[in-house]
């Protein structure tokens, strides 16, 4: 018997150069670029920095910060996060820009439990957030919305109210 497919369509917008950009995404791109430098990771030698616009143009930024018992360290994207939610929880993100050290070819991505936490940060205030990978040289990924990173996501909806 053949299965009835449900497809989600992935769709990244892919620049050569950060130079490509808007100009306010090239400032919050430098933005993350300049906090990752104060990353907190002597364990992977990896840093990584994140900042985050929000809809009133306020820019909160993140590094990540690792931990000799590893797991209780955090990713940059979820350090941003988390502070701005503290601070300004009904002000919506309207961008995310996230970039790392390393030379390489592919733009740092969130990993799943940024990605999470990105869903919820767009569930709450229902609004999509645009995300910004870069590395230093390398090309830069773009997505409008966590769904392209994180189909079949798990969120609120599934939860007995
Ligand atoms: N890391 C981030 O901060 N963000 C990512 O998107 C990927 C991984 C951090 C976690 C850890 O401190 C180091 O990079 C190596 O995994």
């Amino acid at each position: 018997m053949s299965a009835e497919k449900l497809q989600y369509i992935v769709s990244v917008d892919v620049y050569n150069t950060a130079k490509q950009l808007p100009a306010d995404e090239q400032t919050l791109l430098q933005q993350a670029t300049k906090i990752m430098h104060a990353a907190y990771a002597p364990y992977s030698n990896f840093k990584v920095g994140a900042a985050v616009l929000l809809e009133n143009g306020k820019v909160i930024t993140g590094n990540n910060q690792e931990n000799a018992a590893y797991p209780s360290g955090m990713c940059a994207e979820r350090v941003a996060i988390f502070y701005a939610g503290a601070q300004h929880p009904d002000i919506a993100i309207k961008t995310i820009a996230v970039t790392c050290e390393a030379e390489a070819e592919q733009p740092v991505t969130p990993c799943g439990a940024c990605r999470q936490a990105i869903a919820e940060y767009e569930q709450r205030h229902n609004k999509k957030i645009k995300l910004i990978m870069a590395t230093p040289t390398g090309k830069v990924f773009c997505t409008n919305g966590i769904e392209t990173l994180l189909p079949f996501m798990f969120s609120s909806k599934y939860l007995k109210k």
